[in-house]
């Protein structure tokens, strides 16, 4: 665990090559417009501050816009990375198997990129614990059964092993709700950042055309699950 925590505190997305951040900003844009659909139902609640958030593994808030409406506690096990963050309140450092709450407070924890480091299955009891009765879990992690095997998203020096929705089919979770994006395939690195990011602007709605072809065969599966 140690090292996954000294990795992410020397993790600096910003010095890595061009061609890297453009990809990773598509991954999460991709991922992005897919998750704000699946918040859109919890958005219209009344009581937006009532409902109470956990973004587990928050990293440097990458996906803070995508909580910032509700009362969300922004929690990860890199100090480096909290401190990144913009948010000067709501951060807690922590490891997502012992999280620092009392059983069944969240409406919803979400998880992006996170239990691909961790014994999935003790996470999922983890947040399982955490989470009121019917609250819900939206999970994105590197799809194990991809078409795409982008090393980007895939080559760590640390513990990274990708899930395939099969490995959500447990003891107190209902999948509710799946899917998967970035099916880029690996080639386009190969032009300069200039037409690359020319590429991703026109691949979008390429991706979301193959998302509905080839079903959870993106380099991203999205679960969203309710707890019963
Ligand atoms: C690929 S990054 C994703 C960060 C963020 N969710 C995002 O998508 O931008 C993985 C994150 O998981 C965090 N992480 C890894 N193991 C963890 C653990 N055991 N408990 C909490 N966070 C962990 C890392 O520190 C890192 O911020």
């Amino acid at each position: 665990m140690k090292e996954v925590k000294n990795f992410y505190d020397k993790w600096e997305p910003e010095s890595f090559p061009n061609y890297i951040q453009l990809l990773i900003n598509f991954a999460d844009e991709l991922i992005f417009e897919e998750l704000n659909l699946l918040l859109k139902k919890f958005k219209n609640f009344k009581n937006k501050e009532d409902f109470l958030v956990l973004d587990c593994g928050c990293g440097f808030g990458a996906f803070y816009n995508l909580t910032k409406d509700f009362n969300t506690l922004y929690l990860d096990i890199s100090l480096n990375l909290l401190k990144k963050f913009k948010l000067n309140e709501r951060k807690i450092c922590a490891n997502i198997l012992h999280l620092p709450f009392k059983d069944e407070v969240f409406d919803l924890v979400v998880c992006i990129n996170v239990l691909e480091h961790v014994n999935h299955l003790n996470a999922l009891n983890e947040i399982k614990r955490v989470l009121k009765n019917n609250g819900k879990l939206i999970v994105v992690v590197v799809n194990k059964d991809s078409l795409i095997k982008e090393e980007i998203f895939n080559d760590f020096e640390i513990y990274h092993r990708p899930l395939s929705a099969e490995d959500f089919k447990v003891n107190g979770f209902k999948i509710n709700y799946i899917s998967s994006v970035y099916y880029l395939p690996s080639i386009f690195k190969i032009f300069p950042p200039i037409i690359l990011s020319k590429i991703l602007k026109h691949w979008k709605i390429v991706d979301k055309k193959l998302s509905k072809i080839f079903k959870n065969r993106g380099q991203f599966l999205i679960i969203e699950m309710v707890k019963e």
